[in-house]
């Protein structure tokens, strides 16, 4: 049985309240992770991770490779919606993928403008496009034009590739295409993920953006903790914010923005098992046990349980000693069983 705090997942009220939405994270953050992290209550809404579009017309597998969450109304086990994000260089094939896409009822569409990945931006996509404001207008204005006008599209950026100079072009164009949203990553390409994230650049683009009629602005970058959650509010004036890696590391994180106590270790534990029963169901048996470590490396950065629990299981890649070493550790009352799976069809 789990215990109740992680059986319950925070009501979104419809007031005006701070959104927090989970980040996209290639790799990391796949429907398994975002489907406990948002059981672990006080997100919004996630963004998926990018799925990659080129020449050709996607087929709807491919969507639901992604995000299974397509086939459950584009929800999370927990009920919160999941937007798909594309990933492209070229208006009319990035419209007409949009179109397919929207056949299959996502919650919204967004697009990339921000993947320092050397290989995506040397094929013109991602954080590159931001050398080219008019294109990323383009970009925008076509996925707007091609889907219907029930399915918002929204936009994350980076403030630029080598510098931030043409940030406010940028966030004009996106704005200018009839993005709904704006989630800025307050960083260039070149500066990759170290801090620190420049959030008063985000303010810059706020006043540039005005107010009516522009898309509803999110910070992005660097909010590990609380604090960081309020300072970036502070300084970007944006009270709504999206968070990446400060959620894998500490899953209590967006209700502890939202008033809630910090949450304990064996809560976490429960996470983890109920982690490690989807990961048993849905992923090639040879890879479990990477998935289960490379969230305990995350988690090592607000738990200490979660360093030991890393430094014991780092060499072992059986997914029969990780489910033993769960059983031994994970209070019978929070633990998720699973059965032995065999290698899940089609992997
Ligand atoms: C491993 C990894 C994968 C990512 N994949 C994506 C992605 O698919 N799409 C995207 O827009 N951003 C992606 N990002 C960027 C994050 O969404 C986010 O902007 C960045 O991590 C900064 O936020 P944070 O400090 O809260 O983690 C990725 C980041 C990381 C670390």
């Amino acid at each position: 049985m789990p215990c109740p705090a992680a059986a319950a997942h925070v009501a979104v009220p419809s007031d005006n309240r701070p959104l927090l939405l989970l980040a996209p994270m290639e790799g990391l953050l796949d429907a398994t992770l975002r489907d406990v992290l948002t059981r672990a209550g006080g997100i919004d809404r996630c963004v998926s991770e990018f799925i990659r579009v080129t020449d050709t017309l996607l087929p709807h597998r491919s969507f639901v490779r992604v995000v299974p969450e397509l086939l459950n109304h584009s929800r999370t086990r927990a009920g919160v919606p999941v937007r798909p994000q594309l990933l492209g260089s070229d208006p009319v094939c990035l419209a007409e993928n949009a179109a397919r896409l929207a056949e299959l009822g996502p919650e919204g569409i967004d697009l990339n403008f921000g993947c320092p990945a050397r290989t995506v931006n040397q094929s013109r996509g991602g954080a590159v496009l931001l050398d080219e404001p008019e294109l990323v207008g383009r970009i925008v204005a076509a996925v707007r034009r091609a889907v219907p006008a029930r399915v918002p599209v929204s936009a994350k950026m980076r403030l630029g590739y080598q510098d931030d100079r043409r940030a406010e072009e940028c966030a004009l164009a996106i704005a200018d295409g009839g993005a709904s949203e704006l989630v800025v990553h307050a960083r260039t390409k070149v500066d990759g993920y170290r801090p620190p994230a420049y959030w008063e650049r985000i303010a810059d683009l706020r006043s540039r953006l005005g107010g009516r009629g522009a898309p509803r602005l999110v910070a992005n970058g660097e909010i590990w903790t609380v604090e960081d959650a309020r300072r970036c509010q502070q300084v970007s004036g944006c009270s709504d914010l999206m968070i990446g890696r400060g959620m894998v590391s500490h899953p209590g994180l967006a209700l502890a923005i939202r008033g809630a106590g910090d949450v304990p270790w064996e809560q976490v534990l429960h996470w983890l098992s109920d982690f490690w029963a989807q990961v048993s169901l849905r992923v090639e048996r040879r890879h479990r046990a990477g998935r289960l470590k490379q969230w305990l490396g995350s988690l090592r950065r607000h738990y200490p349980q979660a360093g030991f629990a890393f430094d014991t299981l780092r060499l072992i890649h059986d997914p029969q000693l990780i489910e033993a070493w769960l059983q031994a550790h994970v209070p019978s009352d929070v633990l998720v069983s699973v059965a032995p799976q065999p290698d899940p069809v089609g992997c």
